[in-house]
């Protein structure tokens, strides 16, 4: 297990996933963390990352000096290289001009965290601040002319730093460079690998629930489903699932769910048809806000009601992932929507929380799904937002607007699948919005709906660009819609970004 300590870095993230990928565990936690708490996590090896702070900053975040005692290598990356420096009394020099992008630098003979690199290689630099003499202790591996001291290590004990991100690609060496240290310096086996993942959790979940009882809200999305499917593996019966069907799914989307859990797992499922309570309580409302609030908020009073009635449950089920956990830490974020996910804990509710995928990325849970049996349907499946289809009828919600959206959606699904793009695009789906205009069809006049597509790439979701769908594959789903979806006379396709658009249009 290699344990990454956070100083702030945009790219910390990316130090645990590239170790991750190397088969070895890691985790990113607060630089805050102690030292008994570093003892009973006991890693192979600790990383300081880079981070915004100069370290004579009065505020700048702090290493707790005893890490250097404990016998564990360490490797500071930037910042992280900087508080190595100044513990060891080597100097950084302050600086305001920033080095940002690929730099040459030469490595020096016998370098450890070079070896079997070139010597002469091309990394990613990001810094102001800069180590301009290293501690008496230690001997340069790398330098380049703007930053004499690029890389360093400790002549006696396993400690390293450099001033370069090795996890970013553009380094070019990178992974080599982090192996050392992951594998040669703190001496970890690489054999973290999902099947193990499942083993490990299974049998800690059976240790933690023994012969209680765990509820899950199963939605069909990636994390519900694998977190169902896990701890089904685990605890089989004693795992009850369920399902709140609001009526606005895509078409045949319940079914699927039942027939993969209900009928593949041979789960406990309880599908509820809450179709008219939210329809009820959606009627004559036109703004988005107030429709993801009413949807969130009767998706937990739908999920309450059902688990009083099943009274004997003891934990409640969550499908969290390394990334919500990490990022609910900086709280930084403008409430662009509010967003709501399925199984939202109700506050008064006496639960026990299980989240066995709270230490891992989404790309890691996809792994899990697959190697759990979860059908690659399910585990690639788009993302499809909790409040679904009642957010892409703009304005009021009514059956027929749900049914136009529906209908169209399954239209543009079918296409882009047959056309091979399902994964190149992460997301697609039909809008409809709160508008109609004039059309002609079969010479008569018309005056009706218009849908919009929306297809868009991303890495995740934070940001996007509208997917280049080849036009002979738009023009064939135009014609299927206005064809075969009643009071739809007009497509048009959204060609904007996010930002400054969000990929949702409510
Ligand atoms: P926006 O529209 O904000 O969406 O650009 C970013 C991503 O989040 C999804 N989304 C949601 N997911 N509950 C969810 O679980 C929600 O309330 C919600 N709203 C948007 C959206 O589909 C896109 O993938």
């Amino acid at each position: 297990m290699i344990l990454v300590l956070d100083y702030g870095s945009q790219y910390n993230q990316l130090i645990t996933r590239r170790i991750r990928e190397f088969g070895v565990y890691s985790e990113l936690h607060s630089h805050r963390i102690t030292i008994e708490e570093i003892k009973a996590i006991n890693p192979k090896g600790i990383i300081l990352s880079g981070g915004p702070h100069s370290v004579y900053g009065e505020n700048s975040f702090r290493v707790n000096e005893a890490i250097f005692d404990l016998g564990i290598p360490v490797l500071g990356i930037c910042y992280g290289m900087q508080l190595i420096t100044q513990h060891f009394g080597g100097t950084v020099e302050r600086s305001s001009q920033r080095e940002y992008g690929k730099a040459d630098i030469a490595v020096t003979d016998g370098a450890q965290l070079f070896i079997g690199t070139p010597n002469e290689q091309t990394v990613w630099m990001s810094h102001s601040d800069k180590v301009v003499a290293a501690p008496a202790d230690f001997v340069v591996e790398a330098t380049n002319p703007s930053t004499p001291i690029v890389a360093m290590r400790h002549q006696d004990k396993e400690i390293y730093g450099v001033q370069f991100h090795p996890e970013v690609r553009n380094t070019i060496y990178g992974n080599d460079i982090l192996r050392n240290f992951v594998f040669n310096i703190s001496g970890c086996t690489g054999d973290w690998t999902m099947a193990n993942f499942v083993e490990q959790e299974v049998a800690k979940l059976q240790e933690k629930v023994g012969d209680r009882k765990v509820l899950c809200a199963l939605s069909g999305g990636v994390d519900s489903s694998v977190v169902a499917a896990l701890i089904h593996k685990a605890i089989g019966d004693q795992l009850t699932c369920i399902f709140v069907d609001h009526g606005l799914l895509r078409k045949h989307e319940g079914d699927m769910v039942m027939e993969t859990f209900r009928d593949g797992f041979n789960m406990n499922i309880i599908r509820i048809d809450a179709k008219e309570r939210f329809m009820n309580k959606l009627r004559g409302v036109s703004d988005p806000e107030q429709k993801r609030k009413i949807i969130g908020n009767e998706f937990i009073y739908v999920f309450d009601d059902e688990a009083a009635r099943l009274k004997d449950m003891d934990f409640l089920a969550q499908g969290t992932l390394y990334t919500d956990i990490v990022e609910s830490g900086t709280e930084t974020a403008q409430t662009i929507k509010s967003h709501h996910n399925v199984g939202g804990l109700p506050e008064d509710m006496q639960f026990e929380l299980l989240e066995p995928l709270n230490t891992l990325f989404k790309d890691e849970v996809r792994a899990l799904g697959i190697e759990l049996g979860v059908p690659e349907a399910v585990v690639w499946r788009q993302p499809f937002p909790g409040p679904g289809l009642g957010i892409r009828v703009l304005g009021e919600v009514t059956d027929e607007k749900v049914e136009i959206v529906r209908e169209s959606d399954a239209i543009l699904r079918e296409e882009i699948k047959l056309a091979g793009l399902e994964r190149e695009i992460w997301q697609y789906f039909t809008v409809l919005p709160d508008i109609r205009s004039v059309g002609v069809m079969g010479d008569a006049r018309t005056y009706d709906h218009t849908i919009g597509i929306r297809a868009v790439t991303s890495i995740d979701g934070m940001t996007s660009d509208w997917a280049r769908i080849p036009w002979d594959v738009l023009e064939k789903i135009s014609t299927r819609i206005v064809n075969e979806v009643d009071h739809v006379n007009r497509v048009v396709y959204d060609v904007t970004s996010k930002p400054p658009a969000t990929i949702e249009w409510e």
